[in-house]
């Protein structure tokens, strides 16, 4: 399309909420249009992610500078892309992915490459005055996700506190975006206070939700929100679920096949593990498990969604690293119903796109996510409403990395005006079968 043709490609360093490096990169059009790209990058990364080139230089940022990725795109990625018609977002992706030849983007590196196609897609939208999500899905790209959002951040994100990583919660009645949003700042609000009362000091862990200071156990969190789910007046599990991200990989002993908590001194069988789990879905308001077992246990996924894949939604990150191939193992083998989405796993938004496609063809639900390093980037927000995935998991709400991308949500849900849908807790009857 005449003017929409990539004139420039600039890249540069910018940081994350982690304070560390991250790739950043702006395309401009002919037409003069520009799109930006900054890419996040998570701390408990699954072994099956595209590769996120660090520098490795121990002397700057301890290794992660990502002047190698810059490089590439400089040298490698721009000369190639420039010229090409930044609309054919799937013809540019395919020749990044061509140009890096390997399956993992080793060579030129994932975040390099994905801070270009997200520049793209922007560029492209902003060519044709669109907002994001409309250019990406099109005229019926309209539905606003259910927000799961962090409450208490334990494990790889508040290190030597809890071993589980995410407690979150989930707005089940609301009738709108904003609406549930408004019933999950009042939970964290009412966490606050009950976590005063309990005499718990108040930080404040990578994504925004509380530090864990002075837990004896994991379970204690799952008691502390649903005290606060009733505290804000809600009804546990009616109005507001609870939702947990175990991130049990980071606790998982490879060769002897255990799970342990650490801080509890407890090590679990997978069966023991499992059971442990079920046991919670039984006492508490819990509507959503993610990597309830280890991305090299393939036999406790299916074990966890054998006895609870009909009652809950469970979620596949670290195991499935939004990876067609592997979601399609784990359909086969029966492992999960859900698939959690990042960009940065696979490297593309056009691989991103054909991963929440196929999530929804095999019947798993998508729940597009945030990495824990963020920056102001609201890509993902457009991400889950331009493909009606439904579901936006973007840590707590507090940091100015996390609200920006609830505040986008609110945005977008206004001006879609009675045209956004809004699926609610009813979301999850789709894996209730
Ligand atoms: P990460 O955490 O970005 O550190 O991987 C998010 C998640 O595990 O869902
Ligand atoms: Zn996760």
């Amino acid at each position: 399309m005449s003017g929409y043709n990539i004139k420039e490609v600039k890249a540069r360093q910018v940081f994350d909420s982690r304070a560390n490096p991250t790739v950043e990169v702006d395309v401009i059009l002919e037409c003069g249009a520009m799109g930006r790209g900054t890419v996040p990058s998570g701390a408990s990364t699954g072994i099956y992610e595209a590769l996120e080139l660090r520098d490795g230089d121990e002397k700057r940022f301890g290794g992660k500078g990502v002047s190698k990725a810059i490089g590439n795109i400089e040298r490698v990625l721009a000369p190639a892309i420039v010229g090409m018609d930044a609309t054919n977002q799937a013809a540019i992706d395919d020749k990044m992915i061509a140009l890096d030849g390997t399956p993992g983007k080793s060579n030129l590196g994932a975040n390099a490459i994905l801070g270009c196609s997200m520049a793209v897609a922007w560029a492209a939208a902003n060519a044709a005055k669109q907002p994001l999500f409309r250019y990406l899905g099109g005229c019926n790209a309209r539905t606003l996700p259910v927000p799961m959002v962090q409450i208490i951040g334990g494990g790889a994100h508040a290190v030597g506190s809890v071993d589980i990583q995410d407690y979150l919660v989930v707005p089940m009645s609301a009738g709108s975006f904003a609406e549930g949003y408004e019933m999950v700042v009042d939970v964290y609000n009412a966490t606050k206070k009950v976590f005063a009362k309990a005499g718990k000091p108040l930080s404040t862990a990578d994504e925004g939700g509380f530090w864990p200071t002075g837990f004896k156990s994991n379970e204690e969190g799952l008691a502390l929100i649903t005290e606060g789910i009733a505290l804000a007046g809600y009804k546990p599990g009616e109005d507001v679920a609870i939702a947990l991200d175990i991130a049990s990989s980071e606790f998982y002993q490879k060769d002897k096949g255990t799970y342990t908590f650490h801080l509890e001194d407890r090590e679990f069988t997978r069966e023991g593990f499992v059971d442990l789990l079920c046991s919670w879905v039984d006492k508490y308001p819990i509507i959503s498990i993610e990597d309830g077992a280890s991305e090299l246990d393939w036999e406790g996924s299916v074990l966890l969604t054998q006895k609870l894949g009909k009652r809950i939604q469970l979620i596949g990150d670290d195991l499935f690293t939004t990876s067609i191939p592997r979601v399609k193992e784990g359909v086969e083998r029966g492992a999960c119903n859900a698939v959690l989405i990042k960009m940065n796993q696979i490297g593309t938004i056009t691989e991103t796109l054909d991963a929440i496609e196929y999530t929804k063809t095999v019947g798993y639900l998508p729940v597009v996510s945030a990495r824990s390093g963020e920056t102001e980037d609201c890509s993902i927000v457009h991400l889950s409403i331009g493909t009606n995935a439904g579901q936006l998991k973007v840590g707590s709400v507090a940091r100015s990395e996390r609200t920006v991308k609830w505040n986008e949500a609110i945005r977008m849900e206004q001006l879609l005006g009675a045209q956004g849908i809004y699926p609610s807790g009813a979301i999850f009857d789709r894996v209730k079968r």
